[in-house]
């Protein structure tokens, strides 16, 4: 006679609804999205079937859509039309993600956070997320600088979260005390924490028109490494992160577990544009069934210790949730 029999748990869809351990809220889930300057119709993105570079009126409709399904918030990338060595546009009050924000402020700001990609590789002409020293590496303390006066200007903007994504060391805490020196105390601070150099950042390089050569493995992380994405998270929190990340998600659930374990602030994860266009892919071709998979990914990480994820997926899942 068998005492344990696990699947009784497990009979019915009520009885595995009744003791699911982990469930998907709308309210967690937060849409990235792409505005393209000058862009009067949203441009498709071949690699990311259903994702767009917006226009500024498409984008405020992808932001009202996502707030009526109740996504708990909205990530901001620009696509500027003008490139410099410096990322001018970046800082400019009249750049195209500050406008953005603007927009999206006035739209949708009291439903949902709104926060902005706090990184110069949109807005730079060799596409790094820095600026260059004369030996062309990526100068980690002038970067910085000109990331403090980004998030300011983003601050400025009305933007609820900034979001320092370039791997900088020290970048958080510099944005931190320009963001409190400017009056900003409430501007609150998204730390990509672990990122992960990776090739399955592939698709967003098309999302925003990168003109990067190259690679960014001398400032984001390698992928063989674990502890090292404690110490990154140790070190946010302790320059004032609010929030940390994780990035990619589906290939690194093993880190998203030990920097939930030991994180105290909450945790997010970006279920990057590579991991989205190979699930696209797969149900395309009729290999995988797409809903399923789509949310089995989310429970995933979920389950792996995110409160918030990043998904392209975020006002389409919202919906299925409902
Ligand atoms: C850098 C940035 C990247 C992504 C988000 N912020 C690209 C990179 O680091 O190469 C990737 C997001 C995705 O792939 O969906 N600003």
């Amino acid at each position: 006679m068998l005492t344990h029999r696990p699947r009784r748990l497990r009979q019915s869809g009520p009885m595995r609804n009744l003791v699911a351990q982990n469930r998907l809220a709308p309210a967690d889930l937060i849409l990235p999205v792409f505005v393209k300057e000058g862009a009067e119709q949203p441009i498709d993105i071949s690699s990311m079937p259903g994702v767009q570079q917006h226009s500024m009126e498409s984008l405020k409709a992808a932001a009202r859509d996502a707030a009526a399904a109740g996504v708990g918030g909205i990530m901001l990338f620009g696509v500027p039309e003008t490139l410099d060595a410096r990322g001018t546009a970046g800082v400019d009050p009249n750049g195209i993600l500050n406008v953005a924000i603007r927009e999206v402020i006035a739209e949708v700001g009291d439903e949902m956070v709104v926060m902005a990609d706090t990184c110069l590789d949109e807005f730079t002409d060799h596409g790094h997320c820095g600026v260059l020293d004369e030996a062309g590496n990526v100068d980690n303390d002038a970067t910085n600088e000109i990331y403090a006066r980004m998030a300011v200007a983003q601050a400025e903007a009305g933007v609820h979260v900034v979001s320092p994504s370039g791997m900088m060391d020290g970048q958080v805490g510099v944005i931190r005390v320009a963001l409190d020196e400017a009056g900003y105390q409430h501007t609150a601070i998204l730390a990509y924490s672990a990122k992960y150099a990776s090739a399955f950042y592939g698709p967003f390089r098309e999302a925003v028109d990168s003109a990067l050569t190259g690679d960014r493995k001398t400032y984001q992380m390698d992928s063989a490494n674990r502890t090292e994405a404690i110490l990154e998270t140790e070190l946010d929190i302790q320059e004032g992160a609010d929030m940390v990340m994780v990035k990619p998600a589906m290939s690194y659930l093993d880190i998203l577990r030990d920097v939930a374990d030991m994180s105290t602030v909450p945790v997010a994860a970006y279920q990057i544009s590579g991991e989205y266009a190979m699930i696209e892919a797969a149900a395309a071709n009729g290999w995988i069934e797409r809903e399923p998979a789509m949310l089995e990914s989310l429970t995933a990480i979920r389950r792996a210790g995110a409160q918030n994820i990043l998904t392209y997926y975020a006002t389409e899942a919202a919906r299925l949730l409902a």
